[in-house]
C-alpha cells in the first residue's frame, strides 16, 4: 500500500497539544472523522438511550422542562452522589465521591490530584492512552506494565515485582481494558491489593467499562481494596449508554475526594444540573441492572454476527474476541501500517475504525460493537469487504 498520509493529518495526531502534552491520538483521531464518517465503527461504548426512551427508566420529561438551571451541586447532588456511592456496595461513602463531567475529566482531576513531578507510577498497557498523557505532562516517572496477547491479561506478577522493587507513588490500570476488552479477576484484584498495601501505593483505576463483562461479573477495585487504598473512576458513557450526559466521578476515601473537588474548581466547576438530574434517575439500582443487561445483549448479539461473518475468513482479521467492553481488537495480519489502513477505509470508504497506532500498537484495529444490531450487521459487513479490497489491491 503507497503511502498516501498527509502530513497535516500526522501532525495533529503524533505531536505535542502543549509543552509536554503529548496529542491524544485516539480523541483527535475521533474527533476529526466521527461527526462525516459514513459508517461508525470507532465508538467503544453501547448505543445511547433517546430522552424519550429514558421515560421508561422513571424520567418524567414534563419534571425536566421545570428544573431551573442554576450551577446545582459543585461536587455533585447528595441524591446523585448516594447512588453512585451504592454501585459500590457501601465500599465508600457518599462524601468520598465527586462527579464530573464524564470519566474524561474525573480522570484528569484523579491525576492532578495525586501525582507529583518525579512520582514513580506504573502504568497499564495498552491503555485509551489519556492518563499515560497526564501523568507525562505532570512529569511522573512512567513504568508501563504491558498486557500481551493471546490472552492480554494483567500482568500481576510484573506488576507485583515492580511494586516491591520500586515503591510506586500509584499503579493506574485501565480495567475492564480499552482496547484489549480483557479484565482482572477477584483473586487478581485481591493479590495485587495485598502487594500495594504493604508500600503504601495507590491503586487508581479507571472502571468505565465495569459492569459489561460478558462472563463472571467483576468486582470495583474499591470494593476489594477500600478507599484508603483505591481510587475508582467511572462514569455514564459506556455499558450505560449515555455518553451526551457527560457524567463521570472519582470515588474513593473522604480526603482524596477534597483533593479532588478543589482541583474541579479550576476545570469545570460542577457537572450540568441537567445530567446530574438525569442520572440520579438513571442509576436507581433497578435501571443499572437493567442498563448493563442491555449493554450485554446488544454486545453479544453482535459478537455472535461478527464470529459468523469472520468463519473461514480469519486471514483478514484476527480478532481478540473482548471479555467486557464494547469493542473488538483484531489483528490485522496482512498490513503493519495500520494508521494507514484506517486512513484509507475512512478517506476511501467512509468506514471509520481506530488504528492500532493510537494504542502503541501498530498492526490492529480497534472495531466498535456497540450499535444497534441492525446497523452493526451493515457497518461490519461493509468493514469487511472494504478490507477485502484493500488487501487485494
Ligand atoms: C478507558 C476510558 N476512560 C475514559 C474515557 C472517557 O469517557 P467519558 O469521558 O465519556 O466518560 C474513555 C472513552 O472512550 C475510555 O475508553
Amino acid at each position: 500500500m503507497e503511502q498516501r498520509i498527509p502530513e497535516k493529518l500526522l501532525c495533529s495526531l503524533f505531536g505535542e497539544a502543549a509543552p509536554g502534552l503529548p496529542l491524544f491520538c485516539l480523541e483527535r483521531w475521533q474527533s476529526l472523522h466521527e461527526t462525516e464518517a459514513r459508517i461508525q465503527l470507532s465508538e467503544s461504548g453501547v448505543h445511547p438511550l433517546t430522552l424519550e426512551e429514558l421515560e421508561e427508566y422513571g424520567l418524567r420529561l414534563e419534571e425536566l422542562a421545570r428544573l431551573e438551571l442554576g450551577y446545582g451541586w459543585t461536587k455533585g447532588s447528595p441524591t446523585l452522589r448516594e447512588r453512585i456511592a451504592q454501585l459500590y456496595s457501601g465500599a465508600v461513602d457518599p462524601e468520598g465521591v465527586v462527579v464530573a463531567n464524564g470519566s474524561a475529566e474525573a480522570n484528569l482531576v484523579a491525576a492532578i490530584s495525586l501525582v507529583s513531578p518525579g512520582d514513580t507510577v506504573l502504568v497499564d498497557m495498552p491503555n485509551y492512552m489519556q492518563l499515560p498523557g497526564i501523568l507525562k505532562w505532570l512529569r511522573a516517572r512512567i513504568i508501563p506494565l504491558w498486557r500481551r496477547p493471546p490472552t492480554w491479561r494483567f500482568p500481576l506478577e510484573e506488576a507485583v515485582e515492580y511494586i516491591r522493587k520500586y515503591r510506586p507513588r500509584a499503579v493506574f490500570v485501565t480495567d475492564p481494558n480499552n482496547p484489549t476488552g480483557s479484565y482482572m479477576s477477584r483473586g487478581e484484584l485481591e493479590e495485587l491489593a495485598e502487594e500495594a498495601g504493604k508500600t503504601g501505593t495507590l491503586l487508581v483505576f479507571d472502571e468505565v467499562y465495569w459492569g459489561s463483562e460478558l462472563g463472571e461479573p467483576r468486582p470495583s477495585i474499591l470494593e476489594v481494596a477500600g478507599p484508603e487504598q483505591a481510587v475508582s473512576v467511572s462514569g455514564l458513557s459506556k455499558v450505560y449508554g449515555l455518553p451526551g450526559l457527560r457524567i463521570g466521578w472519582v470515588a474513593g476515601s473522604r480526603s482524596v475526594a477534597e483533593r479532588v473537588w478543589s482541583v474541579k474548581d479550576y476545570t469545570s466547576i460542577a457537572p450540568s444540573r441537567l445530567s446530574d438530574y438525569i442520572a440520579s434517575i438513571v442509576l436507581d439500582p433497578g435501571n443499572v441492572d437493567r442498563l448493563r443487561s442491555r449493554a450485554k445483549s446488544i454486545v453479544t448479539q453482535n459478537l455472535d454476527f461478527f464470529k459468523e461473518m469472520l468463519s473461514g475468513n480469519e486471514d483478514l482479521l484476527k480478532p481478540y474476541w473482548p471479555k467486557a467492553g464494547a469493542y473488538v481488537f483484531a489483528e490485522v495480519p496482512w498490513v503493519k501500517d495500520t494508521l494507514q489502513l484506517a486512513y484509507r477505509l475512512y478517506e476511501e470508504y467512509g468506514i471509520l475504525a481506530n488504528p492500532g497506532e493510537c494504542f502503541e500498537l501498530p498492526g490492529y484495529l480497534r472495531i466498535g460493537v456497540g450499535q444497534q444490531p441492525g446497523d452493526f450487521r451493515h457497518n461490519l459487513t461493509e468493514l469487511l469487504a472494504a478490507l477485502g479490497r484493500l488487501r487485494g489491491g
